[in-house]
């Protein structure tokens, strides 16, 4: 096990392990009380020594459906290496016109349609525990990647936009929506939809992390009566096209974390959970 403490997880698919400047340190697998998690966590180190957690959110081979994510041991498992904050990446797709495939957003708000399926909560034993979870996203982390997300996309110089601000819907699965699904979601304010950002922004939470999410669309869902529904070509394609991006935009965030940190700059703060879980023994 590595001395140093991890200072941020990453979690992600794959190709986020392959950024170029990071260095290779070690591969953890931590058991938890909630088991191991999804798929073997890699340390790496940016420059200035920092350390990062990289974590498949869907396994090494994408073999876990969203339904079934160990998230309790994923979150578990980064905080025991000493992450203090979780940056999320994922596939989203997109409720607006205003946000074509291939832009990238950092949502803001969540609507629930995995609650009472998926284990969302640390607390299931003989304590009692409520966490604030009115803003599900780190504001003050949402913040800073609002602008270094918008600086690395523009470096790379492909025109892609970062929307803020946005509502994200998070579905069961492992289907799409229906149609009638998709225009209702709009109808309720939803701007984004995925079946991952739950219950991971929860327990983040109330694992006192940061937790933000660097979402990335890849489809227009179902709700535009003329187009063709969305299928999982559709995704994986977009997915495909954009991973250059993704890992750009990923390298360029952690290496802008680490030299603040090294320069002296206030981030902790950024990355530290104030709002906790209230807990009652019983
Ligand atoms: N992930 C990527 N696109 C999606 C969609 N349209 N619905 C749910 N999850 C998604």
């Amino acid at each position: 096990m590595s001395e140093s403490k991890v200072l941020v997880g990453v979690i992600g698919g794959s190709g986020l392990y392959h950024l170029d400047n990071l260095t290779f340190v070690e591969t953890v697998n931590p058991e938890t009380p909630w088991g191991f998690p999804s798929s073997l966590i890699t340390i790496s180190r940016l420059p200035w020594g920092t350390l990062i957690a990289f974590l498949a959110r869907h396994g090494t081979g994408h073999t876990i459906t969203p339904s079934t994510v160990p998230t309790r041991a994923n979150i578990a498992a980064l905080k025991s290496l000493g992450a203090r904050a979780i940056l999320a990446f994922s596939a989203v797709g997109s409720l607006r016109e205003e946000i074509p495939p291939g832009d990238f957003c950092l949502p803001s708000q969540i609507i629930d349609r995995t609650k009472g399926i998926r284990v969302a909560s640390f607390f299931t034993g003989n304590i009692v525990a409520h966490a604030s979870f009115a803003d599900p996203f780190s504001k003050k982390l949402s913040a800073w990647l609002e602008v270094k997300v918008a600086e690395a996309l523009k470096k790379e110089g492909r025109n892609i936009s970062l929307h803020t601000g946005k509502t994200i819907v998070c579905m069961e699965g492992p289907q799409f929506s229906t149609r009638a699904e998709s225009v209702m979601y709009r109808q309720w304010g939803g701007d984004l939809i995925n079946m991952s950002v739950l219950p991971e922004a929860k327990l983040a939470r109330e694992a006192e992390l940061g937790y933000a999410l660097i979402a990335t669309a890849t489809d227009y869902d179902s709700w535009r009566p003329s187009e063709a529904g969305v299928t999982a070509a559709d995704v994986f394609k977009t997915l495909q096209a954009n991973a250059s991006t993704s890992r750009f935009v990923a390298a360029y965030v952690l290496e802008e974390l680490a030299k603040g940190i090294a320069d002296g700059q206030n981030l902790m703060s950024i990355l530290t959970e104030e709002e906790g879980s209230m807990k009652f023994s019983i």
